[in-house]
């Protein structure tokens, strides 16, 4: 099924060298937050380098619902009139957060703690993934949620009153999670706090203190011991979006596997949190030098050149690296499939309940295209086939999947035959440059 109706099929075929720069878009974690925590600050945020993916846009019109006037003045460059915390009106409509988790899940946590009723929903896709993550601790601060069954959206939260503070150990590496905790805190009265026993993206730590927060991380042996005051006046601030780790994976390793590639990746966030594909991919043989390193944004970033890299091998990736790379692995497995001996990802359940079941539709994807794949529930080994030793040929479906529909793309470019996916309209939630950039690369992408 197609995100917004009519499905787009597309076809990748075997390409010759992709040269050039690849300008990928801002960071999708950074942009949600950049609106939300600028509707919740007053005065006027400037946002640069946001991306204007489906997922963000979702988020900008969510922030105008409550009350926030967000206005864009050219590519990439907007501006959100903010209301500071605690000063958000009730939307007079459904919130409908189409395919983005972070989206649902941080909004809900920015309302969970102002007295008002709010309906949620999403895509199909979004419409099947668990709330309960979020609606379970913000219960804590008394809020209610009423959804489907499963705790799936369509969902009503009833925001708290008089919110109690809350102090909440994650029982899921999930930033999404500790973000919803973390917004609801801000409308609280007293300290909120979160543990985390495995680190996973600071975005939200970083920007609340950026904010003008107070919060403090510290790191005992149970985790980091997150802490928030509540009811902070958040200040506005200028935001400038790093380019996002998660798409430059896509042009980096189709430059990996393509032969004769060679590439440049400029500003691409070096975020610890989220760096965990780069170290495995170096792990595993690929050429990629990370040029002037440096502070943009608050956040660490470097520029990137990329060589096809023919000889890449097999690794065990070590599963507590995970969270730092929790949304590469559809694409990791991508570039498994084309090195030499297996691949093993262990620890990666999350994966069942990302925008699909990604080690299910990676597994049929690359068996439909040849190669050997093992699963279980939290674990996808790749039986890797060499360089151009994919056999390809198939059509693969996407399940409302921008992720799953870039990774088969990027197979198709360096396997013996095509590969085609059902629908690549998704890949407009995070990258709706996506076909422009890879074509002028080189890349040989066609409709249908
Ligand atoms: C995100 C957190 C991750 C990630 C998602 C973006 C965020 O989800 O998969 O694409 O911006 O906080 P989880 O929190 O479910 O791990």
């Amino acid at each position: 099924m197609s995100a917004h109706g009519t499905a787009q099929p597309m076809t990748a075929h075997k390409s010759g060298p992709l040269k050039g720069t690849a300008l990928v878009p801002g960071d999708k974690s950074i942009s949600h937050r950049s609106l939300i925590f600028g509707a919740m600050a007053l005065g006027e945020t400037r946002v640069t380098g946001l991306l204007e993916g489906q997922d963000v846009l979702d988020t900008a019109k969510a922030m105008q619902a409550f009350g926030a006037t967000v206005t864009r003045h050219g590519q990439g460059d907007w501006s959100v009139q903010g209301v500071g915390v605690g000063g958000f009106q009730e939307p007079a409509d459904v919130i409908d957060c189409g395919n983005s988790g972070t989206g649902v899940r941080l909004i809900m946590g920015t309302m969970a703690t102002s007295a008002m009723t709010v309906t949620f929903t999403g895509d199909a896709s979004l419409r099947k993934r668990p709330m309960g993550r979020v609606t379970e601790p913000l219960a804590l601060f008394g809020t209610q949620a009423y959804g489907r069954k499963g705790g799936r959206l369509p969902m009503t939260v009833v925001g708290a009153a008089r919110p109690n503070p809350v102090r909440y150990a994650l029982p899921v590496a999930s930033a999404q999670v500790k973000s919803a905790i973390l917004l609801a805190g801000l409308n609280c009265p007293g300290e909120t706090v979160v543990i985390e026993r495995e680190p996973t993206r600071d975005h939200s730590e970083r920007m609340l203190i950026g904010f003008g927060a107070k919060l403090e991380v510290e790191r005992r042996a149970e985790g980091s011991v997150i802490t928030l005051q509540g009811q902070p006046q958040l200040r506005a601030q200028s935001v400038a979006v790093p380019r996002d780790p998660s798409s430059a994976a896509f042009p980096v390793c189709a430059a990996l596997l393509v032969e004769g590639s060679d590439i440049f990746v400029p500003g691409v966030s070096q975020n610890l949190t989220r760096n965990g594909l780069y170290i495995t991919l170096m792990e595993m043989g690929a050429e990629i030098e990370f040029q002037n390193p440096r502070e943009e944004g608050g956040e660490p970033v470097a520029d990137l050149r990329v060589r096809f890299s023919g000889n890449m091998q097999g690794i065990e990736v070590p599963p507590e690296r995970a969270p730092s790379m929790i949304d590469e692995y559809p694409i990791l497995a991508v570039v498994a499939a084309c090195a030499s001996g297996k691949t093993v990802m262990r620890g990666v359940k999350e994966l069942r309940v990302k925008e699909s079941d990604r080690i299910d539709a990676m597994a049929r994807g690359l068996e439909a295209c040849g190669v050997q794949i093992e699963e279980d529930e939290d674990t996808l080994i790749v039986h890797g086939m060499g360089a151009g030793g994919v056999p390809g040929g198939a059509i693969c479906a996407t399940h409302i999947d921008h992720r799953i529909a870039m990774s088969f793309l990027v197979l198709g470019l360096a396997s013996k035959q095509p590969v085609s996916v059902d629908d690549a309209s998704p890949i407009a939630t995070s990258f709706p440059i996506f076909t422009g950039l890879m074509t002028q690369l080189g890349a040989t992408l066609t409709q249908a």
